[in-house]
């Protein structure tokens, strides 16, 4: 790695440790320091083939086999008959082409280049190519994050205490693998490009593989980027002129609603009456320490490098992508999936109210809460 890129990242980690030293969350900063130092400095998951995580949590047999959890039973039921084969149920013939004006892969008027001379002031060709670029970077940022969900899935379905948690995580590994099989083979085959994994992704998905608490691997997974994903997805399927893209985020998003659900149900009795006060409070840090991760820092570098870090200053890069219409829309759908379930799980204290407030997130807090949430609701966000 050059050292001018290893100073950049390690100025980058410097802010993040700032960022959440500076509210005195000590724990939530020990427990950032080595997936962030992983993530931003060595830049783990990048330009290397396999890599590999060294775990600690510990699985829990049940052999009384209790069936004791009649809304997780209900979930389970749901999802065995909402299964789907991504190879039959998606008519992959149809094929994709980034130069058709009829069917853009993304609206110009939500890029976060458009109003750049880069864009702007380029062939129709050029700027095709770019969108084309920017729409594989984020659809291959979904790809890393499934894989994630894929293994935290299985993780958590080890470690949960109870047996019909663990028969619903069953079908949630599987819902995984399949959203793994449709967007690698929506990149491969249509798209023909695939980004590394995004630093920051990469950060909070190393903290919540390589934490030992069980229930921080529910709250990282299924409530912190389950919802970001039910933003991105809705998001892009609201702006995406390929059919084939829509029909593919249509099934997963369906999904994922009952993985936000499995969430919910999973940390709501323990969060509201088996933690201490201590403990809660720790878990509500954590919480607002990704929040803030996952409002901040997704700034869509790795496509800046290849496109404009030669024309500008990545600060100002930053500033232009969050404060485009698409990161606009992005936020809005994402914490609007986010924090009903904070609050819904009891991680919206009055103690750390005034935190989000200041982030501008509160605005969110009466939305409905995933138990309430029907794929229809998920399905029309805008
Ligand atoms: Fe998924
Ligand atoms: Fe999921």
């Amino acid at each position: 790695m050059r050292l001018n890129k290893i100073l950049v990242n390690l100025g980058e980690g410097a802010n993040l440790a700032r960022d959440v030293g500076s509210r005195g969350d000590l724990r939530a900063l020990a427990s950032m320091l080595g997936p962030a130092f992983r993530g931003l400095v060595l830049q783990r998951g990048k330009g290397e083939a396999l890599t590999s995580m060294k775990l600690d949590y510990a699985a829990a047999f049940d052999w009384r086999y209790r069936r004791e959890f009649p809304a997780m039973a209900r979930l389970y039921e749901a999802a065995k008959t909402s299964q789907w084969n991504a190879s039959t149920d998606i008519d992959w013939s149809r094929t994709v082409d980034p130069d058709d004006a009829e069917r853009p892969l993304l609206p110009d008027s939500f890029l976060p280049m458009a109003e750049l001379p880069g864009f702007k002031n380029a062939t129709p060709a050029e700027r095709n190519k770019q969108v084309h670029s920017l729409l594989a970077w984020l659809l291959s940022q979904f790809l890393h994050g499934e894989q994630g969900a894929l293994f935290a899935a299985a993780q958590v379905t080890e470690a949960v205490p109870w047996l019909d948690a663990k028969l619903y995580g069953s079908t949630q590994v599987v819902d995984e693998g399949r959203h793994v099989e449709v967007f690698h083979t929506y990149l491969t085959q249509k798209l023909g490009k695939l980004y590394d994994i995004n630093d920051n992704l990469y950060v909070i998905i190393d903290a919540l593989m390589t934490d030992s608490r069980w229930d921080v691997k529910f709250l990282g997974m299924q409530i912190m980027i389950e919802g970001l994903a039910l933003g991105a997805f809705g998001t892009i399927r609201q702006l995406t002129g390929d059919p084939l893209l829509k029909d593919i985020l249509r099934y997963v998003i369906t999904d994922e609603a009952r993985h936000v659900h499995y969430g919910v149900l999973a940390l709501r009795n323990l969060y509201t009456h088996e933690l201490s006060e201590k403990e809660r409070r720790e878990r509500e840090d954590w919480a607002f320490e990704v929040a803030l991760l996952l409002r901040n820092r997704f700034l869509v570098h790795e496509f800046y490098d290849e496109f404009y870090a030669h024309a500008m200053p990545r600060a100002r890069w930053n500033q232009t992508v969050t404060d485009s219409g698409m990161m606009v829309f992005f936020r809005k759908t994402m914490f609007k999936r986010i924090i009903p379930n904070l609050k819904r799980i009891g991680l919206l204290s009055d103690r750390v109210r005034s935190r989000y407030e200041q982030a501008g997130l509160l605005g969110f807090e009466h939305g409905k809460a995933a138990p309430e949430l029907t794929a229809e609701d998920l399905l029309d966000d805008r």
